[in-house]
């Protein structure tokens, strides 16, 4: 029995952080309101010449180190991104070339807010299918390059940052525990693209874009969506709810988080949150909580965690680990 377990997680942050103070001073909002409706405090910006690349070869390298690996002992890296450093080649690539990695493969791919949990789910197949043996994960963003920085209806939501995690094939004795990745549910929907999408690419307008979203919209769909891919991935693996020693949700927003924990009946201690900081890194959020809840040792080898997400597209899914 092929299984993929992660045997590390990492991440990065760029160093500068904007407070809603400081956004208060350029745009009419303030700290109060983005807390209240958001529940972010600040958020990391990259510098002037940091691309999404650096930031997720800084991840890639922290979560090698914690998984005890080298670059050579990696044969596959996936980067979910939404912020590529150019419109080709994948980051990925790039990021195999900054970490001296001259075999195997890498590719990006784009699933906006759910990106991360897609790649999970992709590598445990690949892993699977025997094309790979040791995948490098990573959620990197660089999505204030996105925003309008004028509206005040999106720019205060978003933050960059990069999360990864070592994924690497077991095989199972007879009569072994089950471990790794149980379980993996992926949904999406594109009737509902214009709902949170950016205004630019290279077949339309050429340009880059901004993001627009319809806020009530997407908060409308992303708890019940939520709750819906969780409890299908519960169903396939055979667990509920009250197995769960973790619920590591994309940091979207703390009223989203807090309504989808409600609704499952999770206790909000279980619940990794980490939006305050990081606000919403896109694919790099849940990789970000999880290099988080493992460095502070709530995560522990042998815990149940469930990880999902919800974004643009819309994109939804959700991945049930046993750690
Ligand atoms: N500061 C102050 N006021 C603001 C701000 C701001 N930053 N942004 C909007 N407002 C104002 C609006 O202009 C509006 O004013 P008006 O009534 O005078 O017109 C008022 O606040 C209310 O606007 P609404 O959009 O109706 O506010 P709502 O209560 O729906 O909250 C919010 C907006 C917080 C964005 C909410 O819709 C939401 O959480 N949506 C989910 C969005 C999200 O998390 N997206 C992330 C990407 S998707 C994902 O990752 C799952």
């Amino acid at each position: 029995r092929i299984r993929s377990v992660i045997r590390g997680v990492g991440s990065y942050l760029p160093a500068r952080i904007v407070t809603n103070d400081e956004l208060a001073r350029t745009i009419d909002t303030s700290d109060e309101w983005i807390r209240q409706r958001v529940g972010i405090r600040q958020r990391h910006i990259a510098a002037e010449g940091e691309f999404t690349s650096d930031l997720a070869v800084a991840a890639a390298r922290a979560a090698l180190d914690n998984a005890g690996y080298a670059i050579a002992d990696i044969d596959l890296i996936i980067v979910a991104t939404t912020t590529p450093d150019y419109t080709f080649p994948a980051a990925a690539t790039l990021v195999q070339m900054k970490l001296g990695m001259e075999h195997g493969f890498a590719f990006d791919l784009q699933a906006v807010c759910s990106g991360f949990v897609y790649a999970v789910a992709t590598a445990d197949s690949y892993i699977k299918n025997g094309l790979a043996r040791r995948v490098l994960v990573i959620g990197a963003e660089t999505f204030s390059r996105l925003l309008d920085w004028t509206d005040r209806s999106t720019c205060v939501l978003f933050g960059d940052g990069a999360g990864a995690a070592v994924m690497e094939r077991i095989d199972l004795e007879e009569g072994e525990p089950e471990r790794g990745v149980l379980a993996s549910a992926l949904r999406s929907d594109g009737r509902h693209w214009d709902k949170l999408y950016v205004d630019g690419g290279p077949s339309t307008t050429g340009t880059t874009g901004h993001v627009h979203m319809q806020g009530p919209e997407v908060f409308r769909h992303a708890v019940g969506k939520i709750t819906d891919v969780v409890y299908a991935t519960l169903e396939q693996s055979g667990y509920g709810v009250g197995d769960l020693d973790w619920f590591v949700p994309h940091q979207a927003n703390k009223r989203i988080i807090d309504g989808a924990g409600a609704k499952l009946g999770l206790p909000p201690e279980k619940v990794v949150t980490t939006v305050d900081r990081h606000a919403n890194t896109s694919a790099a959020s849940v990789p970000l909580a999880l290099s988080v809840a493992v460095a502070d040792g709530r995560i522990k080898q042998g815990d149940l965690v469930m990880i999902e997400a919800m974004g643009g597209g819309f994109t939804w899914g959700a991945s049930l680990i046993r750690w």
